[in-house]
């Protein structure tokens, strides 16, 4: 048993704890999350753990990366069940802001990253990547850990996260973690639990028309033709719809070019099961 997770919920404590580590000379890392915790976010701390001396985690689940029809309500929260997890796999300390904490009255600063931010899921969730993208930046400022560690699993996300903070010159590295998968290859994901077992069994189809995709392009298949025969599988499969399938450029999420495919490609879906919205990525 883990000795219980000290949990701070002030920008102000979280600055006592964090300065008096830099003080002593420590390393500190952060995992910024929304909770609901499982494998995935352990393994981003494991991960920041070996980069530091003292890893911090917050649970903050932010209102602003959510559109009015999404499940900003419904996002399963369970604080003192991440907290214990979270204690078992090294963190230090936990970070759980309240909204207004985050968002104090007056709040009038918006971050919108272009070019990374704009295809894909910012086109799906018109919206999402400024929420992103600012509570990201208070989260970086608010902690000014030296390392911070993000999951590829959201790897529009992860690139919008590395352009803000290579463009606001912020002190921070910033780090990708492979998507922990479950032994079907599903990524793992908060929003899994919202599937009921039949709609379980066909999301593992996800991932596999995503590594056929990710073949076909890279053995110089064309790629519009790639796409569309992944999105008519997906559906095949029982996916109710699918946003989209694309091949694209890691570091810049541009469209590859009309002939086969040179250079790194990363491929991109989301796509509908019933209520949940799963999205995914596979890259070379
Ligand atoms: O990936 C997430 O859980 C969230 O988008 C993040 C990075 C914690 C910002 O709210």
């Amino acid at each position: 048993m883990s000795a219980e997770l000290p949990i701070v919920r002030t920008v102000a404590d979280l600055r006592a704890e964090v300065g008096a580590w830099k003080a002593a000379g420590q390393r500190v890392g952060f995992t910024p999350t929304m909770g609901a915790l499982h494998e995935g976010h352990l393994s981003l701390v494991r991960l920041a753990r070996t980069r530091a001396d003292r890893v911090v985690a917050s649970v903050f689940v932010n209102p602003t990366q959510f559109g009015p029809n999404e499940d900003f309500e419904a996002y399963p929260r369970d604080e003192a069940r991440d907290a214990a997890l979270l204690a078992e796999a090294g963190c230090d300390l936990m970070y759980a802001p309240t909204v207004a904490e985050m968002y104090p009255p007056g709040s009038a600063t918006t971050v919108i990253v272009g070019g990374v931010s704009e295809p894909l899921d910012g086109l799906a969730r018109p919206g999402h990547f400024a929420g992103v993208a600012t509570v990201v930046t208070k989260l970086l400022n608010q902690c000014a850990p030296d390392v911070a560690v993000f999951g590829e699993k959201d790897f529009q996300q992860l690139q919008v996260i590395r352009t803000l903070v290579r463009d606001l010159d912020m002190p921070v590295d910033i780090l990708g973690a492979p998507t922990a998968r479950a032994a079907d290859g599903l990524a793992l994901s908060s929003r899994n639990a919202y599937l009921t077992e039949a709609e379980r069994r066909i999301a593992a189809h996800l991932n596999q028309v995503l590594a056929e995709a990710l073949r076909r392009v890279k053995a110089g298949e064309p790629v519009a033709e790639t796409e569309s025969s992944a999105v008519d599988s997906l559906k095949a499969a029982g996916f109710s719809s699918v946003d989209y399938v694309e091949a694209r450029v890691p570091a810049t999420l541009a469209r590859l070019g009309p002939g086969p495919a040179v250079g790194p490609v990363r491929v991109l879906a989301a796509a509908r099961l019933g209520r949940t919205r799963l999205i995914d990525n596979m890259g070379d």
